[in-house]
Order: structure tokens, then C-alpha cells, then sequence
């Protein structure tokens, strides 16, 4: 397939939205997922509604053969734009993580990401074109409470695409990270996670389209690491300049607060 973009993780949520967007500006496309039935809805959707060609790999992208299954369904495609989008939250602090679910956040969120990306530009360099684009969170810049594992990998995407940016800068390839915060979509219930999904206000939860556009804009600007909305924008800040002893007091007291409420909604959800 030529002029393709592959984006991984793209049967909701946004690798759904990236899917829609270059869909909409032309490009066919190649999405991975593991949820069969709402993946291939997804690329029926996108065929008939803007007339590109829509290829789906369903695979575990957690696991070395599902990596590997996605390099061989790739090696004939000429990819113009890699979205590294898929990733998962876990919800247990830190010492109950199962050994299962340790080695699937750091491979899908990791490994997936640096092998994938490696293996694709190495068809995008010969080309001299190419547009490389791996999803963080703003959780790279403040890691919290129960979730130290997720953003710990968030920040090695964070710093794997700044390190990328600069090796190639003398090359025509376009690297982005987008370090997003709250986003609408399958992302908490798929971890189990009872959320209230604020529409307005501090700590809302954003539509993934309007990411996609916010990143978009930026990519356009050429800004390396782009913290669509302003919540993100404001933990970015806080985090790079406040003393840390006054941040770890700062994020402590949120996470006590929000785990209260958070085990008080699933203690009222159990009665
Ligand atoms: N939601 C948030 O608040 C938030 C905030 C900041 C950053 N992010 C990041 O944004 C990205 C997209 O998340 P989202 O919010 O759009 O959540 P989502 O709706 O749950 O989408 C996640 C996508 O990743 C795929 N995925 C998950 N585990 C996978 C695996 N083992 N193998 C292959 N695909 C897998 C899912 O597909 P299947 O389930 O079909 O496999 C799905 O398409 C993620 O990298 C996430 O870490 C999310």
C-alpha cells in the first residue's frame, strides 16, 4: 500500500481519531487492535466514508510475536506516517502488579514502540520522508501514585522521541511526541477503572479529535512535544519548576484525595 499511515492501537479513543484525520486528508491507512469486531466496523467506516483503503492487523502488540506478526504484515507497505498510540493503564499500586501485566506495560509501551519505529524508519530514511508520531501522557512529566509503571514508560516515549528529534535533525523525518491529559475515551474502562468523566472544568476529560487537531497544529509548527490542553500544560509546568519537595506535597495530597473518592465510588458501586 503506498501513501499509508500505520497507526497502532486504533479501535478507539485516539488512534481512532488520528485514523479519521489522515483518512480525511487521503492517506490509506494500516490500524492494529485486538478488539475484532469494533476494528473492522472502524475500517468499514472509514472505507465508505472517505474513500481510502483501510488495513487491519489484529494483533497483541504486548507480546513479542504480535510485534513480530505486525513487522511481517508490514514489510511490503510504504509507511509516510507512523502513530505509536497503543498503550494501557494499570490500576493496582505498584507492588501488586502482576508479573504478566509488568512485562505487557513495558513491552507494548516500550519495547513495541522503539522496534516498531526502528524497523520503519529504516524505510522512511532511503525515502527522505517520513512523519513519526508516539503518543506520551502528561503523567511523563508528574508521575503519581498508582500509577508509577505507566508513566515511568511515558517518560522513556517522552525522552526516546526528543533524543530522536535531534539525531534526526539533518534528515527530512518529522518526529512528535504528544503528551496529552485526560482523554474521553476506553482507556479507564478497559483498565478496570471507575472514572467520572468530567466534560468541563480542571482535570476534564478531552475529546480525542480535538487532540488530534490541537497535535496536528502543532506537528504543522514543527513543535516537538505538544501538551494539547491546558491542564497538561499546567502540570508540565508545575512539575519543571517547583521545588520537588513542594511537588511531591502537591501530588501526595491530590492522590489521597482522589484515591478517597475513588474507593469510596467503588465501595458505594459493590453495596
Ligand atoms: N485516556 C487517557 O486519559 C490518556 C491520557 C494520556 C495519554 N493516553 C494515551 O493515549 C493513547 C491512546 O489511549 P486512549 O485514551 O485512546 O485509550 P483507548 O480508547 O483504550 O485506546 C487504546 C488503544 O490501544 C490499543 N491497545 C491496548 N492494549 C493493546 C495491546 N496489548 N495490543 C495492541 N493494541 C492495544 C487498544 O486496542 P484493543 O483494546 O482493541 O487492543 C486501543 O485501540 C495510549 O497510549 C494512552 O496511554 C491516554
Amino acid at each position: 500500500m503506498k501513501h499509508a499511515v500505520l497507526i497502532t492501537g486504533a479501535t478507539s479513543g485516539l488512534g481512532l481519531a488520528y485514523a479519521k484525520e489522515y483518512a480525511k486528508r487521503g492517506y490509506n491507512l494500516i490500524i492494529t487492535g485486538r478488539r475484532e469486531n469494533k476494528i473492522i466496523e472502524n475500517a468499514n467506516y472509514i472505507e465508505n466514508t472517505y474513500h481510502v483503503k483501510v488495513k487491519v492487523v489484529i494483533v497483541d502488540l504486548a507480546k513479542e510475536e504480535g510485534l513480530n506478526l505486525l513487522l511481517n504484515e508490514i514489510k511490503e507497505e510504504e509507511i509516510e506516517v507512523l502513530v505509536n498510540n497503543a498503550g494501557f493503564g494499570l490500576k493496582p499500586v505498584f507492588s501488586e502488579v502482576p508479573k504478566e501485566d509488568v512485562d505487557r506495560i513495558m513491552f507494548l509501551q516500550m519495547n513495541a514502540v522503539v522496534l516498531l519505529t526502528q524497523n520503519i524508519l529504516k524505510q522512511m530514511l532511503p525515502r527522505h520522508k517520513g512523519t513519526i508520531i508516539n503518543i506520551s501522557s502528561d503523567g511523563a512529566f508528574a508521575v503519581m501514585p498508582r500509577n508509577v509503571l505507566y508513566s515511568s514508560t511515558k517518560l522513556f516515549i517522552l525522552n526516546f522521541t526528543e533524543g530522536l528529534y535531534m539525531e534526526l535533525i539533518d534528515t527530512a523525518i518529522r518526529v512528535q511526541v504528544v503528551c496529552p491529559g485526560f482523554i474521553d475515551s476506553d482507556f479507564h474502562e478497559s483498565a478496570g477503572m471507575k472514572v467520572v468523566k468530567k466534560k468541563n472544568g480542571f482535570m476534564k476529560f478531552m475529546d480525542p479529535q480535538e487532540i488530534v487537531r490541537l497535535a496536528m497544529k502543532d506537528l504543522k509548527k514543527g513543535r516537538v512535544v505538544s501538551v494539547p490542553g491546558s491542564e497538561a500544560k499546567i502540570i508540565r509546568f508545575i512539575a519543571a519548576f517547583l521545588p520537588r519537595k513542594i511537588f511531591y506535597n502537591i501530588i501526595i495530597n491530590f492522590t489521597r484525595k482522589r484515591n478517597h473518592k475513588l474507593d469510596t465510588n467503588i465501595r458505594k458501586n459493590d453495596d
